[in-house]
């Protein structure tokens, strides 16, 4: 867990610096020519194996070349490839390929198929692009596999700079890589817990959903399971939560501004958090006594009760300065972007552990944050918040807590 999540930073970290040096396209044209065989000359992959570069993400590029060349990201052909770029190398190849359009229409439509190898489905299954479509968009709650919508945008086109286009990449590719994501042969540790709870029919279903997503725009996605079914451990933690009403209100909204909201937070990460009052690893002269009292099945009774409530939030007048940061981070500083962990919704990824900070009480992010600088707060998974709060100034920490509280 811990080297996965060191690495999981150095990624993150990695993305800042990718924006760092800027790229020259016209440059990146000229040094793009060794990649043509492959890649095709207008960014459209030779074949299946071959992934379409055409309109990528640039600091996605940017971010693979490194890894090939580091060996983060294994691969004979492109290890070899990356090893000799520099970073400016990097920079004006990825303006230049993120500049061609994204349907190849720019020359030559080099996108022939040059026979399929690497599909994921076994011969007898019959890949359905509409279930394909379902699961991308609504994911499937009770496997833990996460709706890719919310990174990789409507038919694959996201919008958040690290998370790469879907859409026109070769449906055999986007298989391949989810199996090299399940298999761990690629890490990332988002992806590699999606497509690790994903079945070869899934990734088979996937890529045919991406082989043509206008063939099933008319399909209503269908939900796989109901989304926070209501659970006996629901129920009984209701009434288990009476004790911490007076604090975090009935439903989990709580009306005084210095106690955090528990509405619609995820359970994983509450229970962590009461585990930890009660051992004392996170410390905190109230909730230490009040966490003590509880067993392991109240915590997640109650912590199940607390994440189906609905967090109520307000119109707020939010913060630019703080919204800039959450988004971009600041590459001069180190700061990675927030949104990295805790979603463009501010809405965290519970499996992950990453809690949703959207519509949270100001003053309790504001003296969170404190508390993660100064270490007094220091049960983050391999100091994950702290090297962050480490490199917030007062100010930073004041305007990011205005622009998270009015996130919705
Ligand atoms: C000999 C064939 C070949 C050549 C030449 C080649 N590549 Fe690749 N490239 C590949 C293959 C194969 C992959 C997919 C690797 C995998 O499956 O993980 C790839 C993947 C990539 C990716 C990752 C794409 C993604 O969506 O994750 C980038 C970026 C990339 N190549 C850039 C380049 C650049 C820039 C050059 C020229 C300097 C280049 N490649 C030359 C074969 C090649
Ligand atoms: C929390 C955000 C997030 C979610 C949700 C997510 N992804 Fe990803 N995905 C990423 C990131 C980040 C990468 C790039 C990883 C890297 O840098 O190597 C990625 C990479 C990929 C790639 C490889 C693309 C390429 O060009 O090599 C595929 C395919 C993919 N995701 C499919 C999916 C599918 C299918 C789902 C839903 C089951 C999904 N993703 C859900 C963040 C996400
Ligand atoms: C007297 C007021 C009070 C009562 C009663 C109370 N809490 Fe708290 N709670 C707090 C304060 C203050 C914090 C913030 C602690 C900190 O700053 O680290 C907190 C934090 C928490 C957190 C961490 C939230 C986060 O986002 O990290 C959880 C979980 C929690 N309380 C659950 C409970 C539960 C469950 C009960 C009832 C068994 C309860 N609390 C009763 C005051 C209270
Ligand atoms: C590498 C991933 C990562 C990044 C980047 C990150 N966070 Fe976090 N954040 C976490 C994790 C993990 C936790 C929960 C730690 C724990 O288990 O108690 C957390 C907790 C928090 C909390 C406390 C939430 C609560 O309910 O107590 C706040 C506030 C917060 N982060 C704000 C930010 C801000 C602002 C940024 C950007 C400047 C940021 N985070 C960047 C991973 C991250």
């Amino acid at each position: 867990m811990k080297h996965i999540l060191t690495s999981l930073i150095l990624t993150l970290l990695s993305i800042n610096f990718a924006v760092a040096a800027s790229g020259d396209a016209d440059a990146g044209k000229t040094k793009a020519a060794t990649c043509a065989a492959c890649h095709g000359s207008n960014g459209i992959g030779a074949s299946d194996t071959f992934p379409n570069l055409a309109g990528q993400h640039a600091d996605y590029i940017v971010k693979q070349l490194k890894a090939f060349k580091s060996g983060d990201r294994k691969n004979p052909l492109m290890g070899p490839m990356a090893a000799p770029l520099s970073e400016q190398d990097m920079a004006d190849l990825a303006a230049y390929f993120s500049g061609l359009p994204h349907d190849g229409s720019s020359q030559d439509g080099g996108s022939a198929d040059a026979g399929s190898t690497g599909s994921a489905a076994p011969a007898a299954y019959i890949p359905s692009p509409a279930a394909g479509k379902s699961l991308y968009e609504l994911g499937d709650p009770s496997r833990n596999i996460a709706s890719c919508i919310g990174c990789h945008g409507n038919e694959g086109n996201s919008e958040v700079l690290i998370y790469p286009n879907l859409a026109n990449q070769h449906p055999e590719y986007i298989a391949k890589q989810l199996m090299n994501f399940k298999n761990k042969s690629r890490n990332n540790y988002a992806m590699n817990q999606f497509a690790g709870n994903m079945t070869n029919d899934d990734i088979a279903d996937m890529a045919a959903y991406f082989a043509d997503p206008a063939a099933v725009a008319n399909v209503v996605p269908r939900r796989v399971t109901p989304a926070a079914p209501i659970t006996a451990e629901v129920i009984a933690g209701k009434a288990k939560s009476a004790t911490c009403a007076a604090c975090h209100g009935a439903d989990g909204n709580s009306p005084v501004a210095i106690y955090p909201k528990l509405a619609g937070q995820s359970a994983d990460y509450l229970i962590k958090q009461l585990q930890e009052f009660k051992a004392g690893t996170r410390e905190n002269a109230v909730m230490g006594p009040m966490a003590s009292a509880l067993s392991d099945q109240d915590m997640l009774e109650i912590a199940s009760y607390y994440a189906a409530q609905k967090i109520a939030t307000a119109e707020l007048a939010g913060s630019e300065i703080g919204k800039k940061l959450y988004f971009g981070g600041n590459v001069k500083r180190k700061i990675t972007a927030c949104v990295a962990c805790h979603g463009a919704n501010g809405k965290g990824m519970n499996k992950a552990g990453f809690p949703t900070i959207a519509g949270q009480n100001e003053s309790y992010l504001k003296a969170q944050l404190m508390n993660f600088k100064k270490g007094e707060r220091n049960n983050d998974y391999n100091t994950m918040m702290q090297s962050v709060a480490s490199k917030l100034s007062e100010s930073d920490m004041t305007e990011l807590a205005k622009y998270m509280a009015s996130m919705k």
